[in-house]
Protein backbone atom coordinates (compact mmCIF):
# COMPACT_ATOMS: atom_id res chain seq x y z
CA UNK A 1 0.00 0.00 0.00
CA UNK A 2 0.88 3.66 -0.60
CA UNK A 3 1.82 5.60 2.50
CA UNK A 4 0.52 8.65 1.39
CA UNK A 5 -1.88 9.81 -1.14
CA UNK A 6 -1.48 13.58 -3.00
CA UNK A 7 -4.93 14.37 -4.22
CA UNK A 8 -4.89 10.99 -7.23
CA UNK A 9 -7.86 13.05 -9.18
CA UNK A 10 -6.87 15.99 -9.42
CA UNK A 11 -7.90 17.22 -12.46
CA UNK A 12 -5.15 17.23 -15.77
CA UNK A 13 -6.46 20.62 -16.92
CA UNK A 14 -4.41 22.69 -15.13
CA UNK A 15 -0.98 21.61 -15.89
CA UNK A 16 -1.64 22.01 -19.89
CA UNK A 17 -0.32 24.60 -21.76
CA UNK A 18 -2.38 27.16 -22.97
CA UNK A 19 -0.20 27.34 -26.15
CA UNK A 20 -2.25 26.44 -28.95
CA UNK A 21 -1.52 26.11 -32.71
CA UNK A 22 -3.10 25.32 -36.57
CA UNK A 23 -0.70 24.02 -38.09
CA UNK A 24 -3.05 22.99 -41.16
CA UNK A 25 -6.29 24.20 -41.82
CA UNK A 26 -8.85 23.81 -44.15
CA UNK A 27 -9.98 27.38 -44.13
CA UNK A 28 -8.90 30.55 -42.11
CA UNK A 29 -12.53 29.70 -40.19
CA UNK A 30 -11.89 25.96 -39.77
CA UNK A 31 -8.69 27.08 -38.25
CA UNK A 32 -10.65 29.36 -36.29
CA UNK A 33 -12.63 27.16 -34.53
CA UNK A 34 -9.97 25.24 -34.43
CA UNK A 35 -8.33 27.36 -32.34
CA UNK A 36 -11.29 28.07 -30.17
CA UNK A 37 -11.84 23.90 -29.30
CA UNK A 38 -8.30 22.86 -29.06
CA UNK A 39 -7.91 19.90 -27.29
CA UNK A 40 -11.49 19.08 -26.40
CA UNK A 41 -11.51 16.09 -24.32
CA UNK A 42 -7.86 16.33 -23.55
CA UNK A 43 -8.95 15.16 -20.04
CA UNK A 44 -10.73 11.54 -21.32
CA UNK A 45 -8.94 9.15 -19.65
CA UNK A 46 -6.00 7.26 -22.18
CA UNK A 47 -7.12 3.45 -23.03
CA UNK A 48 -3.97 1.93 -23.16
CA UNK A 49 -0.96 1.62 -20.27
CA UNK A 50 1.51 3.26 -22.42
CA UNK A 51 -0.61 6.17 -23.09
CA UNK A 52 -2.33 6.51 -19.85
CA UNK A 53 1.55 6.58 -18.44
CA UNK A 54 2.51 9.08 -20.77
CA UNK A 55 0.32 11.56 -19.43
CA UNK A 56 2.27 11.88 -16.76
CA UNK A 57 5.52 11.87 -18.28
CA UNK A 58 6.46 8.32 -17.21
CA UNK A 59 6.57 5.38 -19.66
CA UNK A 60 4.55 1.65 -19.37
CA UNK A 61 7.13 -1.19 -20.59
CA UNK A 62 7.18 -4.47 -21.24
CA UNK A 63 10.46 -7.21 -21.81
CA UNK A 64 10.23 -8.44 -25.25
CA UNK A 65 11.55 -12.01 -26.41
CA UNK A 66 12.76 -12.05 -30.24
CA UNK A 67 11.41 -15.37 -30.75
CA UNK A 68 7.90 -13.81 -30.40
CA UNK A 69 7.86 -11.17 -32.88
CA UNK A 70 6.43 -13.63 -35.12
CA UNK A 71 3.19 -14.55 -33.12
CA UNK A 72 0.80 -11.40 -34.55
CA UNK A 73 -1.60 -11.82 -31.31
CA UNK A 74 1.84 -11.25 -28.87
CA UNK A 75 2.95 -8.06 -31.46
CA UNK A 76 -0.64 -6.58 -31.28
CA UNK A 77 -1.28 -5.97 -27.48
CA UNK A 78 3.01 -5.36 -27.46
CA UNK A 79 2.47 -2.59 -29.75
CA UNK A 80 -1.13 -1.18 -28.55
CA UNK A 81 0.08 -0.95 -25.04
CA UNK A 82 3.76 -0.26 -24.17
CA UNK A 83 5.86 2.26 -24.94
CA UNK A 84 9.05 1.00 -23.63
CA UNK A 85 10.70 -2.27 -24.33
CA UNK A 86 13.42 -4.64 -22.35
CA UNK A 87 14.74 -6.86 -24.23
CA UNK A 88 14.17 -9.87 -22.29
CA UNK A 89 17.36 -12.21 -23.04
CA UNK A 90 18.35 -10.57 -26.08
CA UNK A 91 21.13 -7.95 -24.65
CA UNK A 92 22.66 -10.64 -21.77
CA UNK A 93 26.14 -10.88 -21.65
CA UNK A 94 26.05 -14.31 -23.07
CA UNK A 95 23.54 -13.71 -26.35
CA UNK A 96 26.12 -10.40 -26.62
CA UNK A 97 29.13 -12.04 -27.08
CA UNK A 98 28.98 -15.43 -27.56
CA UNK A 99 32.70 -16.07 -27.70
CA UNK A 100 35.66 -13.66 -26.61
CA UNK A 101 35.72 -10.88 -28.31
CA UNK A 102 32.84 -11.81 -30.99
CA UNK A 103 30.15 -9.85 -30.52
CA UNK A 104 26.69 -11.05 -31.79
CA UNK A 105 24.11 -8.35 -32.03
CA UNK A 106 20.78 -10.05 -34.03
CA UNK A 107 18.55 -11.04 -31.53
CA UNK A 108 19.15 -7.69 -29.40
CA UNK A 109 18.81 -5.37 -32.65
CA UNK A 110 16.00 -7.41 -33.82
CA UNK A 111 14.20 -6.60 -30.88
CA UNK A 112 15.17 -3.14 -30.58
CA UNK A 113 14.10 -2.47 -34.13
CA UNK A 114 10.63 -3.70 -33.49
CA UNK A 115 10.08 -1.36 -30.41
CA UNK A 116 11.54 1.66 -32.27
CA UNK A 117 9.68 0.95 -35.36
CA UNK A 118 6.63 0.91 -32.85
CA UNK A 119 7.38 3.73 -30.96
CA UNK A 120 8.39 2.66 -28.09
CA UNK A 121 11.96 3.29 -26.70
CA UNK A 122 14.47 0.75 -25.27
CA UNK A 123 15.91 -0.29 -22.03
CA UNK A 124 18.82 -2.49 -22.55
CA UNK A 125 19.57 -5.19 -20.07
CA UNK A 126 22.52 -5.83 -19.04
CA UNK A 127 26.09 -5.64 -18.83
CA UNK A 128 27.76 -6.91 -15.78
CA UNK A 129 25.96 -9.76 -13.86
CA UNK A 130 26.59 -12.95 -12.61
CA UNK A 131 23.77 -14.84 -14.38
CA UNK A 132 23.54 -15.57 -18.18
CA UNK A 133 27.23 -15.22 -18.81
CA UNK A 134 28.57 -16.94 -21.69
CA UNK A 135 30.80 -19.88 -20.89
CA UNK A 136 34.67 -18.45 -21.56
CA UNK A 137 33.55 -15.71 -19.18
CA UNK A 138 32.34 -18.30 -16.30
CA UNK A 139 35.37 -19.48 -16.32
CA UNK A 140 37.40 -16.30 -16.28
CA UNK A 141 38.58 -14.25 -12.85
CA UNK A 142 40.79 -11.98 -11.70
CA UNK A 143 42.18 -9.07 -13.98
CA UNK A 144 41.60 -11.02 -17.36
CA UNK A 145 37.72 -10.98 -16.25
CA UNK A 146 38.02 -7.19 -15.45
CA UNK A 147 39.72 -6.50 -18.82
CA UNK A 148 36.89 -8.68 -20.40
CA UNK A 149 34.12 -7.17 -18.24
CA UNK A 150 35.21 -3.55 -19.39
CA UNK A 151 35.42 -5.19 -23.10
CA UNK A 152 32.26 -6.15 -23.02
CA UNK A 153 30.42 -3.06 -21.62
CA UNK A 154 32.91 -0.90 -24.20
CA UNK A 155 31.60 -2.58 -27.24
CA UNK A 156 27.72 -3.18 -26.53
CA UNK A 157 27.32 0.14 -25.74
CA UNK A 158 29.52 1.17 -28.83
CA UNK A 159 27.28 -0.62 -30.73
CA UNK A 160 23.60 0.87 -29.45
CA UNK A 161 25.60 4.38 -29.00
CA UNK A 162 22.73 7.08 -28.58
CA UNK A 163 20.02 4.68 -29.27
CA UNK A 164 18.78 3.54 -25.92
CA UNK A 165 16.79 5.44 -22.84
CA UNK A 166 18.53 3.26 -20.15
CA UNK A 167 20.98 0.46 -19.65
CA UNK A 168 21.13 -1.72 -16.85
CA UNK A 169 24.99 -1.56 -15.80
CA UNK A 170 25.22 -3.79 -12.77
CA UNK A 171 22.33 -6.92 -12.50
CA UNK A 172 21.95 -8.42 -8.64
CA UNK A 173 25.06 -7.67 -7.35
CA UNK A 174 24.04 -7.72 -3.63
CA UNK A 175 22.91 -10.54 -1.29
CA UNK A 176 19.96 -10.79 0.50
CA UNK A 177 21.70 -9.74 4.10
CA UNK A 178 23.08 -6.28 2.27
CA UNK A 179 26.46 -7.54 1.63
CA UNK A 180 28.17 -7.51 -1.82
CA UNK A 181 27.38 -10.88 -4.01
CA UNK A 182 30.32 -13.34 -4.77
CA UNK A 183 30.80 -13.97 -7.90
CA UNK A 184 33.71 -14.12 -10.34
CA UNK A 185 33.07 -10.33 -11.06
CA UNK A 186 32.86 -9.70 -6.87
CA UNK A 187 36.42 -11.56 -7.16
CA UNK A 188 37.99 -9.59 -9.02
CA UNK A 189 37.80 -6.31 -6.60
CA UNK A 190 34.97 -4.36 -4.61
CA UNK A 191 35.61 -1.59 -6.93
CA UNK A 192 34.09 -3.47 -10.38
CA UNK A 193 30.69 -1.96 -9.54
CA UNK A 194 32.20 1.88 -9.94
CA UNK A 195 34.37 0.72 -12.61
CA UNK A 196 31.51 -1.17 -14.95
CA UNK A 197 29.27 2.80 -14.67
CA UNK A 198 33.00 4.48 -14.97
CA UNK A 199 33.23 2.77 -18.42
CA UNK A 200 29.82 2.81 -18.96
CA UNK A 201 29.50 6.44 -18.82
CA UNK A 202 32.36 6.56 -21.49
CA UNK A 203 31.30 4.45 -24.00
CA UNK A 204 27.61 6.76 -24.19
CA UNK A 205 27.54 9.63 -22.51
CA UNK A 206 23.52 9.88 -24.08
CA UNK A 207 22.07 6.61 -21.66
CA UNK A 208 20.87 6.78 -18.19
CA UNK A 209 22.65 4.22 -16.53
CA UNK A 210 20.98 1.96 -13.74
CA UNK A 211 21.56 -0.73 -11.15
CA UNK A 212 18.95 -3.08 -11.07
CA UNK A 213 17.71 -5.67 -8.65
CA UNK A 214 15.36 -7.89 -6.72
CA UNK A 215 14.29 -7.97 -3.10
CA UNK A 216 14.98 -4.34 -2.99
CA UNK A 217 11.52 -2.92 -2.64
CA UNK A 218 10.98 -3.23 1.18
CA UNK A 219 12.77 -0.23 3.07
CA UNK A 220 13.36 -2.22 6.03
CA UNK A 221 15.13 -5.16 4.51
CA UNK A 222 19.09 -5.43 4.48
CA UNK A 223 19.22 -5.87 1.13
CA UNK A 224 17.48 -2.58 0.34
CA UNK A 225 20.03 -0.56 2.82
CA UNK A 226 22.99 -2.02 1.03
CA UNK A 227 22.44 -1.24 -2.56
CA UNK A 228 21.08 2.56 -0.77
CA UNK A 229 24.31 2.98 1.04
CA UNK A 230 25.72 1.56 -2.44
CA UNK A 231 24.37 4.43 -4.17
CA UNK A 232 24.34 7.05 -1.74
CA UNK A 233 28.48 6.00 -1.91
CA UNK A 234 28.60 6.30 -5.68
CA UNK A 235 26.70 9.72 -5.70
CA UNK A 236 28.93 11.66 -3.00
CA UNK A 237 32.38 10.15 -4.78
CA UNK A 238 30.84 11.46 -8.08
CA UNK A 239 30.70 8.13 -9.94
CA UNK A 240 28.06 8.16 -12.32
CA UNK A 241 24.94 6.44 -11.39
CA UNK A 242 21.42 7.47 -12.88
CA UNK A 243 18.76 5.06 -12.23
CA UNK A 244 18.05 2.19 -9.78
CA UNK A 245 15.57 -0.11 -11.03
CA UNK A 246 13.28 -2.49 -8.93
CA UNK A 247 12.83 -5.70 -10.64
CA UNK A 248 9.32 -6.07 -8.48
CA UNK A 249 9.36 -9.90 -8.64
CA UNK A 250 6.48 -10.35 -6.67
CA UNK A 251 5.90 -14.18 -6.68
CA UNK A 252 6.21 -16.75 -4.41
CA UNK A 253 4.80 -15.92 -1.45
CA UNK A 254 7.03 -12.58 -1.51
CA UNK A 255 4.07 -9.79 -1.60
CA UNK A 256 4.03 -5.63 -2.30
CA UNK A 257 5.47 -4.23 1.07
CA UNK A 258 3.80 -1.16 2.78
CA UNK A 259 6.97 0.22 2.26
CA UNK A 260 7.42 0.14 -1.09
CA UNK A 261 6.88 4.04 -1.78
CA UNK A 262 9.30 5.20 0.90
CA UNK A 263 11.77 3.20 -0.64
CA UNK A 264 11.52 4.34 -4.25
CA UNK A 265 11.18 8.19 -2.67
CA UNK A 266 14.30 7.43 -0.77
CA UNK A 267 16.09 6.32 -4.07
CA UNK A 268 15.16 9.24 -5.95
CA UNK A 269 16.55 11.46 -3.56
CA UNK A 270 19.85 10.77 -3.69
CA UNK A 271 19.44 11.98 -7.17
CA UNK A 272 18.54 9.16 -9.39
CA UNK A 273 15.81 8.10 -11.13
CA UNK A 274 14.35 4.93 -10.12
CA UNK A 275 11.45 2.22 -12.07
CA UNK A 276 9.93 -0.71 -11.49
CA UNK A 277 11.78 -2.82 -13.91
CA UNK A 278 10.30 -6.55 -14.44
CA UNK A 279 7.03 -6.53 -12.17
CA UNK A 280 5.88 -9.63 -12.27
CA UNK A 281 2.48 -10.63 -9.40
CA UNK A 282 1.59 -14.21 -7.84
CA UNK A 283 -1.76 -14.75 -9.96
CA UNK A 284 -1.85 -10.95 -10.73
CA UNK A 285 -3.35 -9.88 -7.82
CA UNK A 286 -5.19 -6.82 -8.60
CA UNK A 287 -4.48 -5.22 -5.21
CA UNK A 288 -1.04 -5.34 -5.27
CA UNK A 289 -0.62 -4.52 -8.89
CA UNK A 290 -2.39 -0.99 -7.95
CA UNK A 291 -0.79 -0.62 -4.67
CA UNK A 292 2.83 -0.86 -6.77
CA UNK A 293 1.55 1.09 -9.52
CA UNK A 294 0.30 4.00 -6.84
CA UNK A 295 3.81 4.11 -5.27
CA UNK A 296 5.39 4.45 -8.79
CA UNK A 297 2.98 7.53 -9.21
CA UNK A 298 3.38 9.08 -6.05
CA UNK A 299 7.02 9.37 -6.33
CA UNK A 300 8.21 11.94 -9.22
CA UNK A 301 10.80 10.60 -10.18
CA UNK A 302 9.52 7.02 -10.34
CA UNK A 303 10.18 6.82 -14.31
CA UNK A 304 7.93 4.19 -15.34
CA UNK A 305 6.97 0.71 -15.06
CA UNK A 306 7.44 -2.15 -16.79
CA UNK A 307 6.27 -5.89 -16.71
CA UNK A 308 7.99 -8.68 -17.79
CA UNK A 309 6.25 -9.79 -20.54
CA UNK A 310 3.12 -9.88 -22.10
CA UNK A 311 0.90 -12.99 -21.65
CA UNK A 312 1.26 -15.32 -18.84
CA UNK A 313 1.82 -18.06 -21.49
CA UNK A 314 5.00 -15.52 -22.08
CA UNK A 315 6.23 -15.50 -18.64
CA UNK A 316 9.82 -16.83 -16.98
CA UNK A 317 7.21 -17.66 -14.34
CA UNK A 318 4.30 -18.96 -16.40
CA UNK A 319 2.77 -21.53 -14.00
CA UNK A 320 2.03 -18.45 -11.31
CA UNK A 321 -0.65 -16.29 -13.86
CA UNK A 322 1.69 -13.11 -13.04
CA UNK A 323 0.81 -10.71 -15.87
CA UNK A 324 -1.61 -8.43 -17.17
CA UNK A 325 -2.86 -10.35 -20.05
CA UNK A 326 -4.29 -14.08 -19.98
CA UNK A 327 -2.93 -16.66 -22.48
CA UNK A 328 -5.47 -15.62 -25.00
CA UNK A 329 -4.67 -12.04 -25.03
CA UNK A 330 -7.48 -11.37 -22.82
CA UNK A 331 -7.18 -8.61 -20.11
CA UNK A 332 -7.19 -9.22 -16.06
CA UNK A 333 -8.67 -7.95 -13.91
CA UNK A 334 -5.48 -6.09 -12.81
CA UNK A 335 -4.84 -4.81 -16.23
CA UNK A 336 -7.71 -2.35 -15.02
CA UNK A 337 -6.47 -1.36 -11.66
CA UNK A 338 -3.05 -0.44 -13.63
CA UNK A 339 -4.73 1.41 -15.94
CA UNK A 340 -6.96 3.53 -13.33
CA UNK A 341 -4.02 4.20 -11.25
CA UNK A 342 -2.04 5.47 -14.29
CA UNK A 343 -5.22 7.57 -15.54
CA UNK A 344 -5.62 9.11 -12.06
CA UNK A 345 -1.87 10.02 -11.50
CA UNK A 346 -0.84 13.64 -11.10
CA UNK A 347 2.44 15.24 -14.05
CA UNK A 348 5.36 14.42 -13.01
CA UNK A 349 7.54 17.75 -12.78
CA UNK A 350 10.65 18.65 -14.74
CA UNK A 351 13.83 17.01 -13.70
CA UNK A 352 17.23 17.96 -15.15
CA UNK A 353 18.47 15.29 -17.02
CA UNK A 354 21.72 13.79 -15.08
CA UNK A 355 25.04 13.01 -16.28
CA UNK A 356 26.55 14.98 -19.31
CA UNK A 357 24.31 14.22 -21.33
CA UNK A 358 23.20 16.65 -23.84
CA UNK A 359 24.12 19.62 -22.03
CA UNK A 360 22.67 23.08 -22.84
CA UNK A 361 18.64 21.79 -23.41
CA UNK A 362 16.22 24.28 -23.11
CA UNK A 363 13.14 23.36 -20.99
CA UNK A 364 10.15 24.43 -22.93
CA UNK A 365 9.91 23.63 -27.08
CA UNK A 366 11.14 26.98 -28.87
CA UNK A 367 8.74 28.99 -31.36
CA UNK A 368 6.98 26.42 -33.22
CA UNK A 369 7.88 26.37 -36.94
CA UNK A 370 5.66 28.21 -39.34
CA UNK A 371 2.45 26.18 -39.95
CA UNK A 372 2.61 24.19 -43.84
CA UNK A 373 -0.25 24.89 -46.01
CA UNK A 374 -3.48 22.65 -45.89
CA UNK A 375 -5.10 20.33 -48.01
CA UNK A 376 -7.76 19.95 -49.45
CA UNK A 377 -8.40 16.70 -50.23
CA UNK A 378 -9.13 15.57 -53.70
CA UNK A 379 -12.19 13.28 -52.34
CA UNK A 380 -14.18 15.80 -51.34
CA UNK A 381 -13.34 15.91 -47.70
CA UNK A 382 -11.63 18.05 -45.46
CA UNK A 383 -10.12 18.67 -42.22
CA UNK A 384 -7.69 20.01 -39.72
CA UNK A 385 -5.57 19.20 -37.15
CA UNK A 386 -4.12 21.21 -34.05
CA UNK A 387 -1.04 21.31 -32.11
CA UNK A 388 -1.28 22.30 -28.72
CA UNK A 389 1.52 21.93 -25.98
CA UNK A 390 1.23 19.20 -23.35
CA UNK A 391 3.65 18.63 -20.81
CA UNK A 392 7.66 19.05 -21.32
CA UNK A 393 10.78 17.41 -19.73
CA UNK A 394 14.34 18.33 -19.77
CA UNK A 395 14.85 15.63 -22.63
CA UNK A 396 11.11 15.71 -24.63
CA UNK A 397 7.79 17.18 -24.68
CA UNK A 398 4.02 16.02 -25.31
CA UNK A 399 2.22 17.12 -27.96
CA UNK A 400 -1.83 17.36 -28.12
CA UNK A 401 -3.56 16.83 -31.38
CA UNK A 402 -7.28 17.75 -31.92
CA UNK A 403 -8.44 16.77 -35.49
CA UNK A 404 -11.84 18.56 -36.28
CA UNK A 405 -14.10 18.54 -39.83
CA UNK A 406 -13.52 14.93 -40.66
CA UNK A 407 -14.00 11.50 -38.98
CA UNK A 408 -11.77 9.30 -41.07
CA UNK A 409 -8.92 11.42 -41.33
CA UNK A 410 -4.87 10.72 -42.04
CA UNK A 411 -2.36 12.57 -40.32
CA UNK A 412 0.85 12.75 -41.76
CA UNK A 413 3.59 14.23 -38.80
CA UNK A 414 7.08 14.98 -40.07
CA UNK A 415 9.39 15.38 -37.25
CA UNK A 416 12.68 17.10 -38.04
CA UNK A 417 15.74 15.15 -37.22
CA UNK A 418 17.09 14.63 -34.25
CA UNK A 419 14.09 14.68 -32.42
CA UNK A 420 11.99 11.12 -32.59
CA UNK A 421 8.74 10.51 -31.86
CA UNK A 422 8.65 7.74 -28.43
CA UNK A 423 5.16 7.22 -27.31
CA UNK A 424 1.58 7.94 -29.40
CA UNK A 425 -1.66 7.65 -27.95
CA UNK A 426 -5.44 7.19 -29.22
CA UNK A 427 -4.51 6.39 -32.81
CA UNK A 428 -3.39 3.73 -35.12
CA UNK A 429 0.14 4.89 -36.07
CA UNK A 430 2.59 3.70 -39.22
CA UNK A 431 5.98 4.54 -39.77
CA UNK A 432 7.55 5.48 -42.95
CA UNK A 433 10.57 6.31 -41.78
CA UNK A 434 11.66 7.34 -38.02
CA UNK A 435 10.73 10.52 -38.83
CA UNK A 436 7.36 10.66 -40.36
CA UNK A 437 4.11 9.31 -38.91
CA UNK A 438 1.09 8.65 -40.38
CA UNK A 439 -2.00 8.78 -38.17
CA UNK A 440 -5.59 7.37 -38.60
CA UNK A 441 -8.23 6.86 -35.88
CA UNK A 442 -8.24 4.11 -33.94
CA UNK A 443 -12.04 4.61 -32.39
CA UNK A 444 -10.70 6.67 -29.74
CA UNK A 445 -11.94 9.56 -31.13
CA UNK A 446 -10.31 12.93 -33.00
CA UNK A 447 -7.80 13.61 -29.72
CA UNK A 448 -4.30 12.25 -29.64
CA UNK A 449 -1.36 12.90 -29.11
CA UNK A 450 2.54 11.88 -29.08
CA UNK A 451 5.38 12.51 -26.91
CA UNK A 452 8.88 13.92 -29.21
CA UNK A 453 12.69 13.12 -27.68
CA UNK A 454 13.87 16.59 -28.98
CA UNK A 455 17.90 15.16 -28.59
CA UNK A 456 18.77 18.96 -28.47
CA UNK A 457 16.06 20.37 -31.06
CA UNK A 458 12.54 21.88 -29.72
CA UNK A 459 11.19 22.65 -32.93
CA UNK A 460 7.86 21.25 -33.26
CA UNK A 461 6.97 19.09 -36.08
CA UNK A 462 4.43 20.17 -38.82
CA UNK A 463 1.54 18.22 -39.87
CA UNK A 464 -0.84 18.20 -43.06
CA UNK A 465 -4.13 16.34 -42.48
CA UNK A 466 -6.77 15.00 -45.22
CA UNK A 467 -9.69 13.11 -45.15
CA UNK A 468 -11.66 10.21 -47.35
C1 LIG B 1 14.86 -14.14 -17.03
C2 LIG B 1 14.16 -14.38 -18.34
O1 LIG B 1 12.84 -13.91 -18.22
C3 LIG B 1 14.17 -15.83 -18.71
O2 LIG B 1 13.67 -16.01 -20.04
C4 LIG B 1 15.58 -16.38 -18.65
O3 LIG B 1 15.54 -17.77 -18.86
C5 LIG B 1 16.20 -16.09 -17.31
O4 LIG B 1 16.17 -14.69 -17.07
N1 LIG B 1 16.08 -11.01 -13.20
C6 LIG B 1 16.53 -10.44 -14.36
C7 LIG B 1 16.05 -10.96 -15.66
O5 LIG B 1 17.26 -9.43 -14.32
O6 LIG B 1 17.02 -10.85 -16.66
C8 LIG B 1 15.57 -12.38 -15.56
O7 LIG B 1 14.99 -12.76 -16.81
C9 LIG B 1 14.59 -12.52 -14.43
C10 LIG B 1 15.24 -12.15 -13.12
Amino acid sequence: MAESSPDPRRPRRWWRSPATRVLAGVTTLAATAAVLVAAPGADAAASTLGAAAAQSGRYFGTAIAAGRLGDSAYTTIAAREFNMVTPENEMKPDATEPNQNQFNFSAGDQVYNWAISHGSRVRGHTLAWHGQQPGWMQSMSGSALRSAMINHIQKVMAHYQGKLAYWDVVNEAYNEDGSRRQSNLQGTGNDWIEVAFKTARAADPSVKLCYNDYNIDNWNYAKTQGVYRMVQDFKSRGVPIDCVGLQAHFTGGSSVPSSLQTTISSFAALGVDVALTEVDVTNANTSQYSALTQACMNVARCVGITVWGVRDSDSWRSSESPLLFDGSGNKKAAYSSVLNALNAASPTTSTTPTGPTTPTTPTTPTTPTTPTTTPTTPGGGSCSATLSAGQSWGDRYNLNVSVSGSSSWTVTMNVPSPERISTTWNINATWPSSQVLIATPNGSGNNWGVTIMTNGNWTWPSVSCSSS
